[in-house]
């Protein structure tokens, strides 16, 4: 399903058309579609079947409160990445025994919060975090599950940036370490061995280096049964890659069926877990903005967007292509091409360059594709007030997060008495 269509010729997400969210909420504006998170999570359950599976939402690609709200209902699981995303999750009613706690730098107030809320299970990636886990859970008497994440030396044929599963990535531990490091957390008292886990990085396009993790872990159950240490639970990570413009990932049935011929092969029936962010937000949202200004320049012409690198990154981050379609199908406007381009002070500044489009000043666009790492990875830069987001559920629109105001974006922040001006006195 594709949740933002063109309806008498004009950009709907489901049955809102964007004209009327811009008018009602203003631009730029996040618009996210319910049904989009809905199909796209369960299309992953169910390509799993009947295998004992969880599909873990990774919190990172979107943490609105509304978004894992959804989630929640639907039954998914949460992958996350710091105490934050933790409280988010309970907040939106999550179940703290489906959350699974990566990342390299965990805190111990971090620790402390996930032991308190006696989460499923911290993927550990590194021998200290391991010693700090045990050492806080022995503090509290508590019991921590743990995976270890082993980064098996792949290549993900992705951007550099977003690839982890390379020695030379922070990600994990190679697989001797890991091996020695079950073996150190299995006489551990504080420390119960959950399972396995690896990722390997994200926009994976092709199957094969899923297919390769999947085995390297493999091998490392069966290392470790022969010690008597039994890796219960099998966590492959996110990672599969969404269609930006012209690549063809696998859908996630083919993706789900190519690991179930390894796991058959290899007869293991314990339990998987994936946690897929990106595949599941991406396509569910769009960044919607107004253009200011048509500017022609001497070697190009700019269409300059009320929404700006602060409010969507991933352009000038990773080089992202991301489509950028007329809120209005036919607008009567030549076509002419264009850079797409914010207010804010950098050249690196835009959302696409050299994109043919039939635009006039006050025009909207939608940048598709921008319901994962949109809005999660928004700043004030510029002390630009970050945007509201909006959810629609059929003819439903509902605001998620309000527009930030000006004193909101300056609210924890204070002039020392010695700079405070004596103006006035
Ligand atoms: N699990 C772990 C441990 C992760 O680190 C990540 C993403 C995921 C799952 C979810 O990966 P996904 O299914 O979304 O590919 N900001 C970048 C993407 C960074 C991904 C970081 N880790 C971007 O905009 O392309």
């Amino acid at each position: 399903m594709n949740a933002f269509q063109y309806k008498d010729g004009h950009l709907h997400a489901e049955d809102v058309p964007l004209e009327k969210i811009a008018n009602d909420i203003g631009t730029p504006c996040y618009v996210y579609s319910q049904t989009g998170f809905e199909q796209c999570w369960k299309e992953f359950d169910k390509a799993f079947g009947n295998r004992a599976h969880t599909v873990r939402y990774s919190v990172k690609a979107n943490s609105n409160l509304a978004i894992l709200a959804v989630l929640v209902k639907l039954g998914a699981g949460f992958g996350v990445i710091s105490g934050g995303e933790i409280r988010r999750v309970i907040d939106a009613g999550g179940n703290p025994n489906e959350i699974v706690f990566s990342g390299v730098g965990k805190s111990e107030d971090e620790i402390r919060l996930a032991l308190n809320y006696d989460i499923l299970c911290f993927n550990i990636e590194s021998e200290a975090e391991l010693f700090r886990i045990q050492e806080i859970a022995s503090r509290s008497g508590k019991t921590a599950r743990v995976s270890v994440r082993v980064n098996p030396n792949i290549d993900a044929m992705t951007h550099p940036h977003i690839t982890t599963g390379l020695h030379q990535n922070k990600f994990g531990l190679p697989v001797e370490d890991a091996v020695r490091l079950y073996e150190r957390a299995s006489s551990m008292k504080n420390i119960r061995i959950h399972g396995i886990a690896t990722h390997i990085g994200s926009q994976i396009t092709s199957i094969e280096p899923f297919l390769d993790a999947v085995e390297r872990e493999l091998d490392i159950v069966d290392l470790m049964a022969e010690q008597n240490i039994d890796l219960h639970h099998l966590d492959l990570g996110g990672g599969l890659g969404i269609q930006y413009r012209d690549e063809s990932p696998p859908a996630p049935a083919e993706y789900a069926k190519a690991i179930c011929e390894v796991l058959d092969r290899r007869r293991i029936t314990k339990p998987i877990s994936i946690d897929p962010g990106r595949a599941i937000a991406a396509n569910s949202g769009i960044l919607l903005t107004r253009i200011e200004y048509i500017k022609t320049g001497a070697a190009k012409n700019f269409a300059v967007t009320d929404a700006a690198m602060n409010d969507l990154i991933r352009p000038v981050l990773y080089d992202a292509w991301m489509d950028i379609r007329s809120v209005q199908e036919y607008s009567g406007h030549s076509v002419k091409t264009y850079d797409v381009v914010g207010p804010v002070c950098e050249t690196g500044d835009f959302f696409g360059k050299e994109r043919k489009l039939a635009i006039a000043p006050g025009d909207l666009l939608a940048v598709h594709s921008a319901g994962a790492y949109g809005a999660v990875m928004g700043s004030n830069y510029n002390s630009r007030v970050r945007p509201p987001e909006v959810l629609v559920k059929g003819n439903t629109c509902n605001v998620i997060r309000k527009l930030e105001t000006y004193e909101q974006m300056v609210a924890n922040e204070s002039i020392p008495s010695h700079l405070q001006s004596s103006q006035g006195s």
